[in-house]
């Protein structure tokens, strides 16, 4: 069993785009700047945006914190938006999701500018995507392509297996794992909450990833002797014997599935961190487009 090592491949991949960024900067052109709206108090939101700030810093790119009350009104998030959308100066930019239910988040999304939507949660990047038509490719989905290529797992004509049919996550994997390409060409199954059996689903599966948010779902029972499994999960549960009383765990039982695998991600340190740099990767694209 291999680990799929989310914190290394994160690391080079960061240096890459840092070593871009001193181009762009040696040949007087623009740094790429990122800006997150963050609204409400979620804790979980919080650590995602402070996390993209901070990566924003680390690979010389200029980010912009926009945080606001719960209480705003939609058309007040709307205004904001509108202005992102007009700021020459602003390359890329998120609106961390979820938002209060007073929101409608769709709305809120198809308000993007596309050109500027690093998220690729726009219905026009979507479209994009699922025709293979060059796009903003949502950072996790991205970040999985990107493992898996870089550690050159072959994936044509293997049975691949999603759990979770999320537009986030679950959906783009599903049409990316099918599609032409150097990752891809795999016979892909969604798999959900409504399918029958998904123990029987999953064992099937060459490749089989899990996004469900549901901590240690997917049991060694339910994996194939020599799987690439790839864990999306990023679920905090109870743990006494940590300082804080809880831990971050996946959607995957790690320590009982790991020994039947080729290559599986841990979390944390696997697939969440590639998340993140894959947004400074689409942020750097929106930059050179510009
Ligand atoms: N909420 C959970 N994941 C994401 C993400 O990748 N982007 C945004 N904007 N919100 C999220």
């Amino acid at each position: 069993m291999q680990l799929l090592d989310g914190k290394y491949l994160s690391k080079i991949i960061k240096a890459e785009i840092a070593e871009e960024v001193s181009e762009l900067k040696n040949q007087g052109k623009k740094i790429p700047n990122l800006a997150a709206i963050l609204v409400g108090e979620n804790p979980a939101s919080a650590a995602y945006v402070k996390s993209k700030i901070k990566s924003c810093e680390q690979v010389g790119f200029k980010s912009t914190m926009i945080k606001r009350e719960a209480t705003i009104t939609e058309e007040e998030l709307l205004e904001i938006v509108d202005q992102l959308n007009n700021d020459d100066d602003i390359d890329g930019f998120i609106v961390q999701l979820p938002l209060p239910g007073h929101i409608d988040e769709l709305k809120v999304t198809m308000a993007i500018n596309p050109d500027k939507d690093v998220d690729g949660f726009h219905p026009l990047n979507f479209g994009k995507l699922a025709q293979g038509l060059p796009c903003f490719i949502p950072a996790t989905p991205l970040g999985i392509i990107l493992m898996l290529e870089r550690y050159n797992i072959p994936t044509a004509g293997k049975k691949c297996v999603v759990v979770g049919r999320s537009n986030i996550v679950g959906t783009p994997m599903s049409i990316l794992m099918s599609r032409k390409g150097k990752v891809g060409d795999c016979t892909v199954t969604l798999a959900h909450s409504r399918t029958k059996d998904i123990g029987k689903e999953c064992l099937e599966a060459d490749i089989l990833i899990a996004a469900i948010g549901k901590p240690h779902f997917i049991k060694a029972d339910m994996v194939k002797e020599g799987a690439v499994v790839i864990d999306v999960g990023i679920n905090r549960i109870e743990d006494e014997s940590s300082p804080t009383g809880t831990k971050i765990v996946g959607d995957v039982d790690f320590d009982n599935v790991a020994p039947k695998c080729s290559f599986i991600t841990p979390v944390p340190g696997g697939v969440g961190l590639m998340t993140v740099t894959c947004l400074l990767l689409n942020t750097l694209k929106a930059a050179k487009l510009k």
